[in-house]
């Protein structure tokens, strides 16, 4: 099944919902891919033993991986968190994540500052550019179990919006224009420019921040049934 996205509305109801336009207005991968945002479909039964998600951190030098569980019933102050992840912000470093059971959705900013909605469910793994705003938040299965990857040792550190004067901020900006086609058919990006403020950012520490060093799928930890999410 292929990666399903779309253009969101902007009703104030449950963000679990799945907020499609009426008409519906879906997003190719080729647009995402405009944006930045990559896809991989794998076989998350077998993650462990899969060459092709091998490959894919050999590649990449994803060299950091965990297993993350959200889940409505196990995870104290479920609501508040949901709340939390769904503040839009953006990263200094991509977002990697592969669903290996449940769904979720990652919502991202395109061109024109329009959400679009990603909706993953298990063996999607998805990369969100450093500098893109984004937010996440589950669906209303409320569960969702997920790999998380990165380069060297994870920082997880998000600058809620807006943060438009981080350098890579503007990298991504300029990849996005240059991405959409000639100058004169560019749509500008009309983002807040405030002065940047560490007061917007926040770091929480994974309680685990050293899981999953070693290359080695086998290295999975992190695996309990209420293992908090920490990072958005
Ligand atoms: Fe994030």
């Amino acid at each position: 099944m292929a990666l399903e996205a779309w253009y969101m509305d902007s009703s104030d109801e449950d963000q679990r919902k799945p907020h499609r336009l009426r008409p519906h207005q879906p997003v190719s991968l080729d647009e995402l891919k405009k944006l930045g945002v990559f896809h991989w479909r794998l076989d998350a039964d077998h993650f462990d033993s899969d060459p092709e998600l091998r490959k894919i951190r050999e590649e990449r030098g994803y060299s950091y991986m965990d297993i993350i569980t959200i889940q409505k019933d196990t995870l104290p102050n479920y609501e508040e968190k949901l709340k939390m992840f769904y503040e839009e912000h953006l990263h200094l470093d991509d977002e990697i994540r592969y669903i290996l059971d449940g769904q979720a959705y990652f919502d991202v900013r395109d061109k024109e500052d329009r959400w679009i909605r990603i909706s993953m469910s298990k063996g999607d793994l998805i990369t969100l550019p450093a500098g893109i705003y984004h937010r996440f938040t589950l669906d209303e299965t409320n569960y969702t179990k997920a790999m998380r990857l990165f380069v060297g040792e994870p920082v997880w550190k998000a600058y809620n919006r807006p943060a438009d004067d981080f350098e890579i901020r503007q990298k991504v900006q300029r990849t996005v224009q240059d991405r959409a086609g000639p100058p004169d058919q560019r749509i500008q990006y009309t983002g807040l420019k405030p002065p940047l403020t560490m007061l917007n950012s926040r770091t929480v520490e994974s309680p685990t921040p050293l899981a999953g060093l070693s290359f080695s799928a086998q290295a999975v930890t992190g695996d309990e049934p209420n293992y908090i999410y920490p990072e958005r």
